[in-house]
């Protein structure tokens, strides 16, 4: 049984993340989507807004029989790997410019524990400049985002905005 952690802050979850889970469910059996819990940052959503979508969009995806789950974890990404007894951690690359940073943490996290492999995927180019900060700017200033996050969490965008 080989098990993934796919770990992000999903403020919220793009296309471009559910693409990146479809395509480790070809390498994996199980994938622990692991929302990060951080004190420092002010998300859109909430940690439990962010579950339900997850939720959500994953049945809307071909996963084949690999299972999925959304859970959250605090602290160092590599101490919830090993307490979730996962053999990898898989993250999306983008770019190039993704490279560094992602370069940077797989290999601390290596350091930390030598036991976990990180697995980087590359998502279908339609999706290389989709990160959820940008979804959430242009949203923010009148832009449609449709095509770029799965409509569920568009109407969720909407009612956020509307609520101010
Ligand atoms: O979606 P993001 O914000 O790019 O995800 C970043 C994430 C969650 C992978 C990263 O911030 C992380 O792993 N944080 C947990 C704390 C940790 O382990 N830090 C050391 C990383 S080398």
């Amino acid at each position: 049984m080989r098990r993934a952690i796919y770990p992000g802050s999903f403020d919220p979850v793009t296309n471009g993340h559910l693409d990146i889970i479809e395509r480790g469910c070809k390498l994996f059996d199980e994938i622990i989507i692991a929302i990060l819990v951080n004190p420092d940052k002010r998300p859109l959503f909430t940690i439990e807004e962010r579950r339900e979508m997850l939720l959500e969009v994953i049945q809307t995806i071909s996963t084949g029989n690999c299972r999925l789950l959304v859970e959250d974890f605090q602290g160092l990404l590599v101490h919830y790997a090993v307490q979730r007894e996962a053999d990898a951690i898989v993250r999306g690359i983008r770019a190039v410019s993704d490279y560094e940073y992602e370069l940077q943490m797989a290999l601390m996290n290596r350091r930390l524990e030598p036991r976990i492999e990180t697995v980087f995927m590359m998502p279908a180019e339609v999706y290389s400049y989709v990160s959820s900060r940008l979804v959430k700017e242009v949203f923010q200033l009148g832009a449609t985002i449709q095509g770029l996050v799965p409509p569920s969490v568009e109407a969720r965008m909407s009612e956020k905005l509307k609520r101010g």
